[in-house]
């Protein structure tokens, strides 16, 4: 009897084939929806695999009817979504899908850092609504991102991925990490910083930690008020590590920049969000992974992890 699966958004054809060769496959057919949560919870009763999404919520609730369930393989890096300890608990895999995605997200981080810095959405919207009239010496005027100091938190794979950008920029790199790493500070030529130092001298900051609890909020009015008036924060790890409200007064109030956001507490992030009504805020719907190679790379590679636990070998990258 072929193994059932569920996949909880609609995934590339040719990914749904693979799995569907050798597995039973039930779909949620949407790509705009997610599923809702009974139909989740339902689907889960007899599945002996699920293959997941961030925006599923993969809690002790619903793993403890999923009487069969084998293998969560989650299509993302981050599976905070996911109780893994009760998973573990229950016998359950789960997966994740680093390395294939490193190199598209610290693009699109260094992306977001760039359009800050240079004021790029802003300028465009300006040029759209009729307001350049003329040039001026001080006119849309941002931050150089050259010699600039900048102040990663979280050196792991993606974080060594945007040094290496910023280095290629000449930019001075700094980075906080819960364990150092001499190697990686010799190879890419950056240097380690405690947290309190990196937050008071970076004029860039990016946030790159996996996201747990330790580190909600770790982002809030205190470091916001040690950072440089000048600093532009970018956030492309999860929204949970800022405190948004925080980071709005500090905003309004010009302590510090500017922001680049890809990720939010709360996503889809309302439309009515004050953080929306601030100039000095690029914001972007989480799509730091999201080239169309990438999202093949990771629908894959989730694929493969399925595939490989169902029938007793060892996952490709489990959690
Ligand atoms: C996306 O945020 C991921 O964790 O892959
Ligand atoms: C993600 O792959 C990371 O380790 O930064």
């Amino acid at each position: 009897m072929k193994p059932k699966i569920y996949i909880t958004r609609r995934v590339p054809d040719a990914i749904l084939e693979k799995i569907s060769s050798v597995c039973e496959v039930r779909m949620w057919d949407k790509e705009d929806v997610p599923v809702p949560r009974d139909i989740l919870l339902k689907e889960l009763k007899d599945a002996d695999g699920v293959f997941s999404m961030l925006t599923e919520n993969i809690d002790k609730e619903a793993l403890d009817q999923a009487e069969n369930l084998k293998v969560i393989a989650n299509m993302a890096v981050g599976y905070n979504n996911i109780d893994v300890a009760e998973a573990k608990n229950n016998g359950i895999i789960v997966t994740n899908t680093p390395g294939v995605l490193t190199e598209t997200t610290a693009d699109l981080t260094f992306a977001l850092l760039m359009t800050t810095a240079r004021r790029i959405v802003e300028s465009s919207a300006y040029l759209r609504n009729g307001e350049w009239k003329t040039w001026s010496p001080m006119q849309l005027t941002g931050q150089d991102i050259y010699g600039a100091n900048l102040g990663i938190i979280g050196m792991g794979r993606i974080g060594q991925a945007v040094a290496k950008r910023a280095k290629g920029f000449d930019m001075n790199v700094c980075y906080y990490n819960r364990s150092r790493k001499p190697e990686i500070e010799r190879d890419l030529d950056i240097s380690y910083l405690d947290f309190d130092s990196l937050i008071t001298e970076s004029d860039f900051i990016c946030i790159l930690v996996p996201y747990s609890p330790d580190v909600y909020h770790l982002i809030g009015q205190k470091e916001l008020e040690k950072m440089k008036e000048n600093a532009i924060l970018v956030n492309t790890a999860r929204g949970g590590i800022i405190d948004e409200t925080a980071l709005y007064d500090a905003l309004q109030n010009n302590v510090i920049t500017a922001a680049g956001l890809d990720v939010f507490e709360e996503e889809p992030i309302s439309v009515d969000h004050p953080l929306l009504t601030l100039p000095n805020v690029v914001t972007l719907p989480h799509i730091g992974s999201a080239s169309v190679n990438t999202r093949y790379k990771m629908a894959d590679l989730t694929a493969e992890n399925l595939i490989k636990t169902l029938s007793g070998k060892e996952p490709v990258t489990p959690v």
